[in-house]
């Protein structure tokens, strides 16, 4: 009986061990196992994503709803991972998270690294400066202090123009330090993408002004980036597809971006 009764505790003992290793693991209503996936993000990037501090420290914005539209019609729970832009792919890589939305770009450079679902979103790279600056197309950026996000394709379109517009170019690791430095008039200008841009415009109560960049190589498509074979490329891209089809992902942008 003494036996049988070790036996009981030290298998219930047992059990609350296992059940409590079960990390990245949590059980829904009905009692099934729902895993909870990583997502790393760059929470710098209104309205993709950031911290609305008038409102809490949640992070907030676009690719936050979309990530939980598609988790949620895959069984899934996700958690946020929030890092500097430059530190998203190394994370993917070594497996700190399980998949990216931070407005990344599929360029080929990161497909040799990480693949990518198909693109959810497009758009165009701006020049930012101080209102009244004068600036307005890429050659008004000559003799010009320019910023740029590290690690971004903005980063890489400003040195391909550097290298026919004599500028000087500065990069930074987080989209705010870009709009502080033209406003303290260390920095002329910014190259940032429109979506984003424009918010900055609408908050600095007309002391900024900004000039869409008119060529298609200047095109900033969005997509949701995986660690290289990761299974859940296909399981997100078949849900991102039909949510695009059937207007959801539409109402996510016009609730996002047409404010
Ligand atoms: N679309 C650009 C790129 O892929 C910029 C993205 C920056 N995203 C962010 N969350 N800060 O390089």
């Amino acid at each position: 009986m003494k036996k049988l009764l070790s036996l009981l505790v030290s298998s219930i003992l047992l059990i609350g061990l296992l059940s409590a290793c079960g990390g990245g693991e949590e059980k829904n209503e009905s009692g099934a196992q729902k895993k909870v996936l990583k997502m790393g993000t760059s929470a710098d990037y209104p309205p993709f994503e950031y911290i609305d501090t008038a409102k809490g420290n949640e992070i907030i914005g676009f690719d936050v709803d979309l990530a939980k539209m598609i988790t949620k019609e895959l069984g899934y729970e996700f958690e946020i991972v929030d890092m500097d832009f430059t530190g998203l792919i190394p994370a993917l890589q070594s497996g700190k998270v399980d998949f990216v939305l931070a407005g990344m770009t599929p360029t080929e450079d990161r497909k040799k690294n990480v693949d990518f679902s198909d693109v959810y979103y497009v758009s165009r790279n701006m020049i930012v400066s101080k209102k009244g600056s004068g600036i307005k197309t890429v050659k008004d950026l000559k003799g010009k202090t320019v910023g740029v996000q590290t690690g971004s394709i903005q980063e890489g379109e400003a040195k391909k123009i550097a290298k026919t517009v004599d500028m000087k170019l500065e990069s930074r690791n987080r989209i705010p330090e870009l709009i502080q430095e033209i406003q303290s008039g260390r920095f002329d200008a910014a190259i940032i993408e429109d979506t984003v841009a424009k918010g900055y415009l609408k908050t600095s109560n007309g002391k900024l002004e900004g000039h869409t960049i008119p060529t298609n190589e200047q095109e900033a498509g969005s997509a949701i980036a995986f660690p290289k074979g990761s299974k859940l490329r296909d399981e997100f891209n078949k849900v991102l597809q039909e949510k695009m089809k059937n207007g959801e992902v539409d109402k996510l942008i016009k609730k996002w971006f047409d404010q």
